[in-house]
């Protein structure tokens, strides 16, 4: 049995990639292995939410996780914030984490290209409070898409700065966790780069959306006038499509749209229509249970509280290591 930790940005709703690309691996996970999964609450503040935003956000993300399979019974599910323990980790490891290696990082160079104007410190040491979040419960598994590979890549770097400082092996090196052989990068809807919660609402098929609003969106995605060449190299926006296609829909109708793409007959229209009503099939259960759950709020808080409780004494544990390690002393 390994420890696995997993987290997302309390920004918002819950989308096909978040779905596919992280919650899907863990609830596999979370009856073979020690699990915690949080609502990343103190990342989502590089963004200054208000503060009614700020609850609704993370109210509406654990409803999510709940309807999208995470059984409170077997796995802790916490809210980051409810468990300052890691804000002194995250201390710790900002001691030794160097400015070249964090204003490297694909992310935080994302970040200052699309926000000139919003470049603060907590965006620039955003990969340590995510490697606090892993080596709080020294785990060794994060079930996370693509995008997260090297924020874990930092993390390992971080762990083992730490202990080659203080001659320990105290903290194990935890890797990015897919049960696919690749981590997943689920594309959005408007032909070029990743479903994600910046890049405006046609992009992304979020859990809670409605049927008919999938489908509107599916039929207004992105695409050309079709192949002219048989087996020809499919473009950006096409590829996208198909990759959707691939996490939501049967092996055989994969195959039955890329035959008809590569002898130049596909319809674009019958196309959309299947992958549209695949993915309504493929979030219908969390969908109804998203309805449910949210009506319930006994049963969110008491969720909650159980979580923090479990968390918290994981995170205790490692503070008390930790502070012993880095060698502070009661007078
Ligand atoms: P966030 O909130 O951006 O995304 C949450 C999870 O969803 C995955 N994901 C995707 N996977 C595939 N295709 C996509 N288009 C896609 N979009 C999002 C992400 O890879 C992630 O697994 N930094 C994290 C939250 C976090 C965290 C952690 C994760 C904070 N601390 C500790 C793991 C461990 C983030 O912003 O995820």
């Amino acid at each position: 049995m390994e420890t696995v930790v997993s987290g997302i940005r309390s920004t918002g709703k819950l989308h096909l990639g978040n779905y596919y690309g992280a919650i899907r691996n863990f609830v596999q996970m979370q009856h073979e292995h020690n699990c915690y999964f949080f609502i990343a609450d103190l990342h989502s503040l590089t963004t200054h939410p208000t503060p009614e935003d700020l609850y609704t956000n993370v109210r509406q993300v654990v409803v999510e996780y709940l309807a999208a399979g995470i059984d409170p019974d077997v796995a802790t599910i916490y809210i980051q914030s409810d468990v300052p323990e890691v804000a002194e980790l995250y201390l710790y490891l900002n001691m030794n984490a160097y400015l070249g290696e964090l204003e490297r990082a694909t992310s935080f160079k994302d970040k200052v290209r699309a926000n000139p104007d919003n470049i603060n410190a907590g965006l620039l040491t955003y990969p340590v409070l995510m490697a606090a979040d892993i080596l709080l419960h020294r785990a060794t598994k994060v079930p996370v898409g693509k995008d997260q590979e090297q924020h874990l890549e930092m993390t390992r770097t971080f762990a083992n700065r730490f202990n080659r400082m203080y001659k320990t092996e105290y903290f194990a090196e935890p890797h990015a966790f897919s049960f696919g052989k690749n981590l997943i990068k689920i594309p959005g809807l408007d032909g070029k780069g990743k479903m994600g919660k910046s890049e405006g609402e046609a992009n992304a098929v979020y859990l809670s959306d409605s049927p008919e609003t999938i489908r509107k969106k599916v039929m207004r995605a992105v695409t050309d006038s079709g192949p002219t060449t048989p087996n020809q190299q499919k473009p950006e926006a096409i590829q996208n499509l198909f990759t959707l296609m691939e996490a939501v829909s049967s092996p055989d109708t994969l195959k039955h749209f890329d035959d008809l793409y590569n002898a130049c007959e596909i319809r674009y229209g019958d196309f959309k229509k299947q992958l549209a009503e695949d993915m309504v099939a493929a979030t219908e259960p969390v969908r109804a249970h998203i309805h449910e759950i949210s009506n319930d709020n006994d049963y969110i808080s008491k969720v909650i509280h159980q979580g923090n409780e479990k968390a918290r004494e994981s995170a205790r544990k490692t503070i008390a290591d930790v502070r012993e390690i880095i060698g502070f002393r009661k007078f």
